[in-house]
């Protein structure tokens, strides 16, 4: 059987579908046969390309489009209709909605689960972080954390995807260093595994079809930060020029934002205490962070 014949019949519930990761995943589904609803909040931001190179959703990529407002709950109704797959990547990364972690990363997925009930949904993907039990303490991976808890608990069939970094952030590097100078939080030696967003999407939907509770995936490459910046002078042909911001100023700064501002507080807790562990993950991606280098800046050259 192919794995197309495998996914026939199959309907699968996409949300984040306008993010880095819901971009690939909408497609992988689709291309891998399943009949495909993808939820947002703006149909015409899911119809323009997103950053880093993440595509565009086309007609033909989906069947359905579903336009409602994740965290308000009565938005939803109807969502999950003939839907027996949810896969969810709705998280913050740049948004700036006011909203916390606590009111997105966890509750609008919460509301997702709570549609499940008395529905046809028999499986949910969702998209966690690798290594969280290192950064425990953190907003983001509370969060993450009770996704995966109520998941646990809710009797649905259930796999968590945890990742390394994706080819989204490491975006940020090249055009920095296309700028000439790359900031790094700490001395950039912790390593990781970075990864396209549609090699990701592959595997989430290796895991609505199979049978795994966890997933970890990382990239073809194991790197430290520091060399994922050197990288990305010698793509852009630029003298590499590092600057290190130390982690106990790093760490300042993160609790004065916080003072000011608690969802850029999180945010910015979470990037300094990112910048201090390893996240290698297993090799599942094939796309390599030079090639994607290479292809972003012929994108931008073009
Ligand atoms: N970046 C990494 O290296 C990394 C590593 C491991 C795990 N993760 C996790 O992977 C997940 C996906 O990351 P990503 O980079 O694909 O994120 P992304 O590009 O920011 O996409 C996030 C999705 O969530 C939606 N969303 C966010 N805030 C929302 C709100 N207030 N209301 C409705 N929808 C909202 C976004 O919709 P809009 O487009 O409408 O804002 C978007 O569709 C996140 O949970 C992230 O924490 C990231």
């Amino acid at each position: 059987m192919t794995d197309i014949d495998d996914a026939k019949g199959k309907r699968v519930l996409v949300a984040g579908a306008t993010g880095y990761v819901g971009r690939y995943a909408v497609q992988e589904f689709k291309r891998s046969g399943y009949w495909v609803r993808a939820l947002t909040r703006s149909e015409a931001k899911l119809r323009q390309a997103g950053p880093f190179g993440a595509p565009a959703i086309e007609p033909a990529d989906c069947d359905d489009v579903f336009v409602g407002e994740i965290t308000k709950p009565s938005s939803l109704d109807g969502i999950m209709d003939g839907i027996d797959t949810v896969f969810s990547a709705v998280g913050i990364s740049r948004q700036r909605d006011g909203l916390t972690f606590e009111q997105v990363d966890y509750q609008a997925n919460r509301n997702l689960i709570d549609h499940c009930a008395g529905s046809t949904v028999r499986k949910f993907v969702y998209v966690s972080m690798l290594g969280a039990d290192q950064i425990a303490d953190l907003a983001i991976t509370i969060a993450h954390e009770r996704v995966v808890s109520d998941l646990a608990s809710s009797g649905l069939s259930y796999t968590i995807v945890r990742p390394s970094g994706y080819f989204s952030d490491m975006g940020v590097l090249l055009d920095m260093a296309k700028r000439g100078r790359v900031f790094l939080v700490g001395d950039g030696n912790n390593r990781f595994t970075p990864i396209h967003g549609r090699d990701l999407a592959g595997v989430c939907v290796e895991a609505a079809r199979g049978s795994d509770i966890e997933v970890e995936a990382g990239g073809p490459d194991t790197m430290t930060q520091r060399e994922a910046a050197l990288l990305a002078f010698e793509v852009a042909g630029k003298p590499p020029r590092l600057t290190v911001i130390p982690l106990w100023l790093a760490k300042g700064l993160a609790s004065g934002i916080k003072m000011l501002n608690t969802q850029f507080g999180d945010l910015a807790e979470f990037i300094v205490t990112a910048g201090e562990v390893d996240a290698v993950a297993p090799h599942r991606g094939r796309r390599s962070l030079k090639e994607h280098f290479e292809h972003l800046l012929e994108e931008s050259s073009a």
